[in-house]
């Protein structure tokens, strides 16, 4: 028996991945690369833009086929888009021959669904409201010397734009205390050289816990396990990321100096409307922080172009912001109005012609800013 998992989205939804793969291993199933060989095959979905949600039914709708011709083909959906009720009653309604439907916090009752679909040959869809990260599942690790370690699961922040608070509930941490025990048994095995610690906004790890750890701490105590590893992590809130983060890093060789700092707009009434909780200067003043203590430290960044309302000289203070900062590298999106959340409320909707140019201008500038500096 052979299973194909295929992941969309983000470093969560790949970790996650590899719980999939750990639940289906422990089952009996082995991993295969082609679908045509499969007995199960999971799609872990991602809903941060449309695009990426216009992918997934194409992925999912191009198996009909395979279905029609292998009928005890199993084929489950999980993740972020299938976690909200609306889509998961599309998929449902769209693909009759998906078996299985849930969504990012009842994804580890998948060995339990499987029995299901297969004793009772009925289609499942479910979803919990909330849950917590379970720790007894076992992971198949999958990316080579890389591991990596979720710290928390969860947003708080209710970005205007953005999805994730709504598929992955609210922000919970785990015990440092588990993360650490986690982490030796990894650097213990010599397989892994680099450890990413991962979490929508890390900068606020632990002041959910009854005992509240920083994330400084939590940094510097994982640095004191013994071992030839390195420490990366993702993602940084550049409204949480305190004085004390960035002397860690600066501190200890074992943290890479790389950090990801999203901005993603350089306009301080875009920032607002965004409710990112910091202004352009607040932002500068953190990177400057940055570069005087960790010279030479790889900064990279997101941005958002043709959120509501913004004008062209708003999106030229994003592209002056990077231009000022030089970053190593970015990403940058086309915003993406997700249903449920604010600012697919607002009026002002730009243009998809102009918010096309905006990023297009954004990748160029990023490519000529990466020409000057290598040739340095
Ligand atoms: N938690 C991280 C990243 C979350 S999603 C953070 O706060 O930075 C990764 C990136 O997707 C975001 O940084 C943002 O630039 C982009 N993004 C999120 N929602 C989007 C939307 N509706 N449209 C376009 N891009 C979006
Ligand atoms: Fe989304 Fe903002 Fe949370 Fe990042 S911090 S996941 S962009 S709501
Ligand atoms: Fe990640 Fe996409 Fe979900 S970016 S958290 S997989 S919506």
């Amino acid at each position: 028996m052979k299973y194909h998992i295929v992941t969309f989205g983000c470093q969560m939804n790949v970790h996650d991945s590899e719980k999939i793969a750990g639940i289906l291993e422990e089952k009996g199933y082995e991993v295969t690369d082609k679908k045509e060989d499969a007995d199960i095959i999971v799609f872990n979905t991602c809903a941060i833009r449309e695009g990426a949600e216009d992918r997934v039914f194409g992925n999912v709708g191009a198996l009909k086929k395979m279905k029609r011709e292998r009928p005890s083909l199993i084929i489950a959906v999980c993740g972020c888009m299938t976690q909200k009720q609306e889509t998961a009653e599309k998929m449902k309604a769209k693909f009759p021959f998906v078996d299985i439907i849930m969504g990012t916090f009842n994804m580890t009752k998948l060995s339990e669904y499987i029995d299901r679909v297969r004793e009772q040959k009925k289609r499942l869809l479910e979803l919990y409201e909330e849950g917590d990260i379970d720790e007894l599942l076992p992971y198949k690790r999958t990316s080579g010397d890389n591991a990596w370690v979720n710290i928390m699961q969860g947003c708080n922040n209710f970005c205007t734009y953005c999805i994730v608070p709504y598929v992955r509930g609210r922000e919970k941490s785990r015990e440092e205390e588990s993360i650490l025990k986690e982490i030796k048994e990894l650097v213990a095995t010599g397989q892994y050289k680099k450890i990413t610690l991962l979490g929508q906004n890390v900068n606020s790890y632990g002041k959910d816990l009854k005992e509240p750890v920083s994330f400084a701490k939590l940094l510097s105590d994982i640095c004191k396990i013994e071992g030839d590893f390195k420490i990366w992590f993702m993602t940084s809130h550049p409204k949480d990321l305190s004085d004390e983060v960035i002397d860690v890093i600066a501190k200890e060789d074992k943290i890479l100096k790389d950090i990801h700092l999203p901005a993603q707009s350089g306009n301080n009434r875009i920032l607002a409307l965004m409710n990112r909780k910091y202004t352009r200067e607040k932002y500068l003043e953190i990177i400057d922080k940055i570069r005087a203590k960790i010279p030479n430290c790889r900064i990279t960044s997101d941005f958002i172009v043709g959120f509501p309302t913004e004008t062209e000289e708003e999106f030229n203070d994003t592209y002056s912001l990077i231009e000022q900062v030089r970053y190593d590298s970015i990403f940058a999106f086309i915003y993406s109005p997700r249903i449920g959340t604010v600012a697919s409320k607002m009026e002002g909707q730009i243009d998809e012609k102009v918010k096309h140019e905006r990023v297009n201008k954004l990748l160029k500038l990023e490519k000529k800013i990466q020409k000057e500096d290598n040739k340095k």
